[in-house]
């Protein structure tokens, strides 16, 4: 097998994960659920070369990304024990530039392209675990609909679970606040968070109620009480990090007013709620068939704010 491309979709957490208690692992503190996007997606190339090349949006990557996915790629070569260099070509698909987390549907995109490069023919649940060590998030890419990352105690039991085709009237608005790189990676935040912050023991020992209380809200599929969890269960995170120490937060000037019209909406009866991750964009989950009519009331009030809908997508693909 010389050349195989792979297509894996972005997801957003209903349920954070946020913390690592194996650093090299990735094992997570707690589990975590998400719902796959369909508007936003990854294309992976991988093929041989001569050396190990990496280009992203095509742009070669400095020795720094390319150092880290040569590393992901040394957990494929240890296993199989074939030394092939590789060039990997990466293109991230999102409507615009829209700044949003992309590891996700990355290191899930290539593992599955490289279980086909390698013909080791893992089903996607095991293939998560080898995601999980490019970026926690892409253990539950493989996966569309609702997708759960059970923490596990070791690599082979850290994995993705598939929940739910999401095969309802569910979907996400995405209101990008900021385009540019988050100034402090998910990874340096969560560590510090992890080290300092004195809400984190509270953190971790919450999560798994509002675990249990999402999972039965989605087979009863009431987006009402699906998005009342997972904003609180995301401003929980955030709070993490405000009692971290030094203290840092994601929240921008607009994150904040966005949060307060989506509050407002919900005074007029729309079923609208907010979640944000390691950056100031806003999520807002509502019902698909609402999600139009939220965005043209948010327009009105934030003139040049750029939003995209989403609904839920589906299992990563081989093109
Ligand atoms: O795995 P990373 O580095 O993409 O971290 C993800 C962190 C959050 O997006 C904030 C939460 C999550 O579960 O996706």
């Amino acid at each position: 097998m010389t050349k195989v491309t792979a297509r894996a979709h972005t997801n957003i957490a209903f349920i954070k994960y946020w913390g690592k208690k194996n650093q090299k692992l990735f094992l997570p503190y707690n589990n975590s659920l998400s719902l796959t996007l369909n508007e936003f997606y990854t294309d992976t190339t991988v093929e041989e070369s001569n050396e190990d090349v990496f280009l992203l949006n095509d742009q070669i990557q400095n020795e720094q990304e390319l150092k880290k996915i040569q590393q992901f790629l040394n957990i494929f070569r240890d296993l199989t024990g074939n030394q092939q260099k590789i060039k990997i070509t990466s293109i991230n698909h999102v409507p615009t530039a829209a700044g949003l987390a992309s590891s996700s549907s990355a290191y899930a995109a290539l593992s599955l392209a490289l279980n086909k490069f390698y013909q080791l023919d893992l089903d996607y649940t095991t293939l998560s675990t080898f995601a999980r060590r490019g970026s926690g998030s892409a253990t539950r890419s493989l996966f569309g609909g609702f997708v759960e990352w059970q923490q596990g105690d070791n690599n082979d039991n850290s994995l993705a679970v598939k929940i739910d085709d999401a095969n309802f009237d569910i979907g996400l608005l995405i209101c990008v606040v900021n385009k540019q790189h988050k100034k402090i990676s998910s990874r340096k935040g969560m560590q510090h968070t992890v080290e300092t912050s004195p809400f984190y023991k509270e953190w971790v020992q919450t999560a798994p109620v509002d675990l249990e209380n999402i999972k039965k809200a989605i087979q009863n599929r009431d987006v009402n009480r699906i998005g009342e969890i997972a904003e609180h269960n995301a401003m929980k995170m955030h709070a993490t990090m405000l009692a971290a120490n030094p203290p840092f937060t994601y929240f921008e000037p607009a994150s904040l007013l966005i949060i307060q019209a989506v509050k407002q909406l919900r005074t007029k009866g729309y079923s609208c709620y907010y979640t944000m991750d390691a950056g100031p964009n806003v999520k807002i989950i509502a019902p698909f068939s609402e999600l139009e009519e939220i965005k043209k009331q948010l327009s009105a009030q934030f003139n040049d704010l750029e939003m995209i809908i989403s609904k839920p997508g589906p299992d990563a693909f081989l093109l």
